[in-house]
């Protein structure tokens, strides 16, 4: 098993992630995790999916919650310690982001929660923004995609709505970090033509548990 790896929080990347963050409240890293973790993420994710372990996702929260693939059709799980080595490489990862997130925005962030999410051919997720009504602890959305062989053309991409006259697209390739502020960037991911695997998560602020 490789160590755990953790990042200094003056690594380049890091400050990188958290200066966008402040200035213009989303980023982007290319090759945010050495190529062999990410085949390993996506190794994970096709072995879950094929012993049957995700779950279509639902909308809302608790008891709220209903699946309409009209909104989005994507299967995930959640990830949680202890797993996998891969995933705990990606969590000590995530938590060095974490820290560097607060140290730089102030934004007392206190945990990571994070789920495998695959979209079969066909599949998108409409436009919608990644807060609850009921629960509004996500601060900052975190999607690392897992595609090795994406391509233009196949679809799926990661469309931001920075503002009312700017889009961004972001192609789901492999190793390719996006991060944006939970409460203000509305996005979409575009109807995929190919199997599109990544893995979504949000860190949180303190808050009361809704349920
Ligand atoms: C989400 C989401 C974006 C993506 O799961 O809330 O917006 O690119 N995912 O997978
Ligand atoms: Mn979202």
């Amino acid at each position: 098993m490789m160590p755990a790896m953790t990042l200094p929080l003056e690594h380049p990347m890091l400050s990188a992630l958290v200066d966008d963050l402040a200035l213009r409240g989303w980023s982007q890293q290319a090759l945010f995790l050495p190529a062999e973790l990410t085949r390993e993420l996506a190794t994970e994710c096709l072995r879950r999916s094929a012993e049957g372990e995700l779950s279509p996702a639902g909308i809302g929260r608790g008891l709220g919650q209903e699946v309409r693939e009209t909104i989005r059709g994507d299967q995930t799980q959640w990830l949680e310690a202890g797993e996998a080595p891969s995933c705990d490489q990606y969590l000590a990862v995530m938590d060095s982001l974490r820290l560097a997130i607060n140290r730089g925005l102030f934004l007392g962030l206190e945990d990571f929660e994070c789920h495998f999410a695959l979209y079969p051919p066909g599949a998108f997720y409409r436009r919608h923004l990644d807060r609850f009504r009921d629960d509004d602890r996500r601060m900052v959305s975190a999607v690392l995609y897992l595609n090795e062989h994406w391509q233009h053309g196949q679809g799926g991409e990661l469309r931001l709505f920075l503002d009312e006259h700017e889009v961004l697209d972001v192609p789901p390739v492999a190793g390719s970090l996006v991060v944006f502020l939970s409460g203000q960037v509305p996005h979409e991911v575009l109807p995929t033509h190919c199997e599109r695997l990544s893995l979504t998560g949000w860190f949180r602020r303190r808050g009361n548990e809704p349920f």
